[in-house]
C-alpha cells in the first residue's frame, strides 16, 4: 500500500485538486484507492455529493473514539463516491474543533496513521488531503504518509507558504528524528504571466532537487471538473491538467519503486537525498 499525502500551508495552491486527480488516474490504473479528506473545509466530500455539514459518520468519529480504529468500524466509516475503486473517508465541518477537544486528550497525532495501518489489504493507494493550517489534522497527515506532495501555486506569495512549510517539516523530523519524503509540486503555471515564470524559475533555483522536474498548468478544465463533481480524468483525460498529472503519476510510482529497491526492509521514515539536501542548504543559511 502507497499513503501519499498532499499538505501546504497555503491555502488554494491545488491540494485539493492534485489529490482527487491522483486518486482518479490511480483508480484508472486498476488500483484500490481511498481518499482521506482531513479538511473540515470537506472540500473532497463535497467533490463527490457530500455535505461535510451533516455527515453524520466521518473521520472525526475515529478522533472522537479511538477505540473503533479497527478494520471493520473504519469500513463502515467509508462512503462509496460513485466510482469504481476509489472510497471516501470523508469529512465533517466539526473536525474544524478537534483542535479544541485535543486540548489535554494526548495521543491524537497517530489516529490517521493506525487508521491507514488497519486497511492495509483493502486498498493499494491511500491519498491524504489536509487542510491548509498547522494542527492535529495535519499532523496526522503528515504522520501517516510515506510520500508528501507540496502543491505550490507558481506566484510570489505562495512562495512564502512553502517556507513555512518546509518549517514545519524540519521541525517534525528533528522530534522524530526521521524523515519524511517529499516532493514540491508546482501549480497553475501559466506562461503566459510574468509571474509565473519567475516563480517557477526561483522556485528550481531554491528547491531544485526537491521539486517535480515539470509543473501543473494552469488548466480551466480542472476548475470545470471540480464545478461539475467529477474527477478530472474522467471529466477531460486529454486535457493539459490531467496529462500533467499523468506523469506525475508515473513518476510518484518510480519514485517510491526506487526507495523500495534501495531501501527494502527498513521503515518509510528514511533518509533521502532531498532532504538532505535541504537540511544542507538551511545549515549554510544559517536557518538551523
Ligand atoms: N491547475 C489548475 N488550473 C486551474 N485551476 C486550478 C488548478 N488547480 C486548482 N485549480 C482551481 O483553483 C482553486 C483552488 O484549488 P484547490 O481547491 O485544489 O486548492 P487547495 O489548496 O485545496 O485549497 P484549500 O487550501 O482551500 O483547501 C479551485 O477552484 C481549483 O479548481
Ligand atoms: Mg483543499
Amino acid at each position: 500500500m502507497q499513503v501519499w499525502t498532499v499538505a501546504n500551508q497555503k491555502g488554494g495552491v491545488g491540494k485539493t485538486t492534485t489529490s482527487i486527480t491522483l486518486a482518479g488516474l490511480a483508480a484508472e490504473q486498476g488500483k484500490r484507492v481511498l481518499i482521506i479528506d482531513l479538511d473540515p473545509q470537506g472540500s473532497l466530500t463535497c467533490y463527490f455529493g457530500g455535505n461535510p455539514d451533516d455527515v453524520p459518520i466521518s473521520v472525526f468519529t475515529l478522533f472522537q473514539d479511538k477505540s473503533i480504529i479497527c478494520r471493520d468500524s473504519i469500513l463502515q466509516l467509508l462512503l462509496p463516491t460513485g466510482y469504481d475503486d476509489i472510497s471516501l473517508l470523508p469529512a465533517s465541518t466539526a473536525l474544524a474543533t478537534l483542535e479544541r477537544v485535543a486540548v489535554g486528550k494526548g495521543g491524537l497525532g497517530l489516529v490517521i496513521c493506525q487508521t491507514v495501518a488497519e486497511l492495509k489489504e483493502e486498498f493499494d493507494v491511500v491519498i491524504i488531503d489536509s487542510p491548509p493550517v498547522l494542527g492535529v489534522l495535519l499532523i496526522n497527515a503528515l504522520a501517516a504518509c510515506d510520500q508528501l506532495i507540496i502543491p505550490v501555486q507558481t506566484e510570489h506569495l505562495a512562495i512564502k507558504g512553502l517556507e513555512r512549510m518546509l518549517h514545519t517539516l524540519r521541525m517534525l523530523d528533528h522530534s522524530r528524528k526521521r524523515e519524511l519524503k517529499y516532493v514540491i509540486l508546482p501549480t497553475m503555471f501559466d506562461k503566459r504571466t510574468q509571474a509565473s515564470v519567475v516563480a517557477l524559475r526561483h522556485i528550481r533555483s531554491q528547491y531544485g532537487t526537491d521539486t517535480w522536474p515539470s509543473k501543473i498548468p494552469v488548466d480551466t478544465r480542472l476548475r470545470d471538473a471540480s464545478r461539475m463533481g467529477i474527477p478530472p480524468h474522467i471529466f477531460d483525460g486529454t486535457s493539459h491538467g490531467v496529462t500533467a498529472y499523468r506523469s506525475l503519476y508515473r513518476w510518484l510510482l518510480k519514485e517510491q519503486q526506487s526507495v523500495q529497491d534501495d531501501q527494502a526492509g527498513r521503515n518509510h521514515y528514511t533518509t533521502n537525498n532531498s532532504w538532505a539536501a535541504y537540511n544542507q542548504r538551511s545549515r549554510v543559511q544559517g536557518l538551523v
